[in-house]
């Protein structure tokens, strides 16, 4: 039993996914028997609604020299950063000389649209080889994990500032109290924090279980993230769903009463009562389709092998480290993964060790099946997919349910 990291009281621990190794934790032969493994678990709080995992993975394991996730990999999702960091400059960066700060700036997706608009920013990225390749183009980043000490020290050496942004970070930073204080201390009064995460509404509505995993510590909801901000006297002034990763929600939030609220948050306040994701119930239908889910695609994957046909994944993403372990997925199923990062090309991906390899041996030799790991890349990779439909190559999707595309 253990407490939420949240507001303390005792979880509500709803599925549990047995041992898993470190979701972009891809590596060589010779670190196969050092591998590290927890037990990737998830609970429910009653009380503050916080879903969110039962065992923590220390943050250095995760993010490091070596990270493996580069943001700009996604033409969708540069094309999203980009709307997105106009967005803000258009609505939000009117003062004279306004400053933004970007938490988990990684390769300086975002920021360099800032950059670029003669537009004072800071990124702040612990993980130094991505935050490397975003002061390599002239983005100004600080190496470092935020957090409120982090915060005070930006304060006294930079001032305060006008947006602050954080996508697909909160929720993975276990501290978020400390977060909270610091984003509460650098905002100017009219100053707004816009942050962006996979939402829990669309994790139980797609049944898209592989955004479990360590990194993920949080998965939230309006219910959860009303709880915490208001505990620091911010208010949620809007709330935009976003196609992205799979079904996400943009949060925006200012010091309270200095904006009006939008008619989005009660909207979503009564669609997320609609979705019962206050109800115990919920949690164990989505355990119940998760089993089901997986053990369809397991027994898929079998029956094209027992055939002698071939399916290769398609993504390496950190998403895939739940499904192939939860599902036992080895690589006698599964011959190899294509990804087109480089710095996952030539290993072999977390637990069940199946080759990462580039995509160019995708196009080289085409498999009868791609089992789609990126599936919520889907609209870009199918744009680029036609000569291997033309080949008579066939999709697997297993989100929302398990389909066989030709
Ligand atoms: N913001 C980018 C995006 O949306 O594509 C990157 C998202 S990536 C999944 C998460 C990033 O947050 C990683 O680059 C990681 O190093 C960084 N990160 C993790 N903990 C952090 C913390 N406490 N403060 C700032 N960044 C953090
Ligand atoms: P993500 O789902 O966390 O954004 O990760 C996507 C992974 O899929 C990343 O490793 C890059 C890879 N990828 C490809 O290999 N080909 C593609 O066309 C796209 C969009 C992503």
């Amino acid at each position: 039993m253990s407490n939420c990291l949240l507001c303390g009281s005792i979880l509500h621990t709803f599925m549990s996914f047995g041992k898993m190794p470190v979701a972009n934790g891809f590596l060589l032969p010779k670190q196969f028997e050092e591998e590290y493994y927890f037990n990737l678990g998830v609970a429910f709080c009653h009380r503050c609604q916080m879903v969110q995992l039962t065992e923590l993975v220390e943050r250095e394991r995760m993010f490091h020299e070596n990270y493996a996730y580069f943001s700009s990999t996604s033409t969708y999702m540069a094309n999203h950063f980009s709307q997105l960091a106009q967005n803000v400059i258009d609505r939000y960066l009117n003062s004279p000389a306004p400053f933004v700060l970007e938490i988990g700036s990684n390769d300086g997706i975002m920021l360099q649209h800032f950059m670029n608009s003669g537009i004072r920013h800071l990124g702040v990225e612990p993980s130094s080889n991505v935050a490397q390749v975003a002061i390599g183009q002239g983005v100004e980043t600080i190496s470092d994990f935020f957090d409120d000490d982090l915060a005070s020290e930006i304060a006294r050496d930079y001032g305060q500032i006008d947006v602050i942004l954080a996508t697909n970070v909160m929720c993975h930073i276990p501290d978020l109290h400390s977060v909270l204080v610091g984003v509460k201390l650098l905002l100017k009064p009219k100053g707004i924090f816009i942050f962006e995460d996979p939402y829990w509404g669309d994790i139980i509505n797609k049944n898209s279980y592989d955004q479990i995993y360590d990194e993920h510590v949080f998965y939230f909801s309006l219910a959860s993230i009303s709880y915490l901000i208001q505990q620091y006297d911010l208010e949620l002034i809007d709330i935009e769903p976003q196609a992205v990763h799979g079904g996400s929600m943009r949060y925006t939030v200012a010091h309270q009463g200095e904006y009006s609220v939008s008619d989005s948050v009660t909207f979503q306040r009564e669609n997320e009562i609609a979705m019962q994701l206050d109800q115990l119930s919920t949690y164990n239908t989505f355990k119940r389709n998760v089993e089901k889910s997986a053990s369809e695609l397991k027994a898929l994957l079998y029956k094209i092998r027992s055939k002698g046909e071939r399916v290769v994944g398609y993504g390496a993403t950190s998403k895939s480290t739940t499904v192939i372990n939860y599902c036992g997925i080895t690589p006698d199923l599964v011959e190899f993964i294509s990804d087109t990062t480089p710095i996952k090309q030539g290993k072999f991906s977390p637990g069940a060790h199946i080759p990462i390899r580039s995509h160019v041996e995708f196009e080289e030799n085409y498999p009868d099946y791609a089992l789609l790991f990126a599936w919520n890349h889907a609209a870009e990779i199918m744009e680029k997919e036609e000569k291997f439909r033309d080949f008579g190559g066939k999709w697997i999707f297993y989100v929302p349910n398990l389909e066989v595309r030709s």
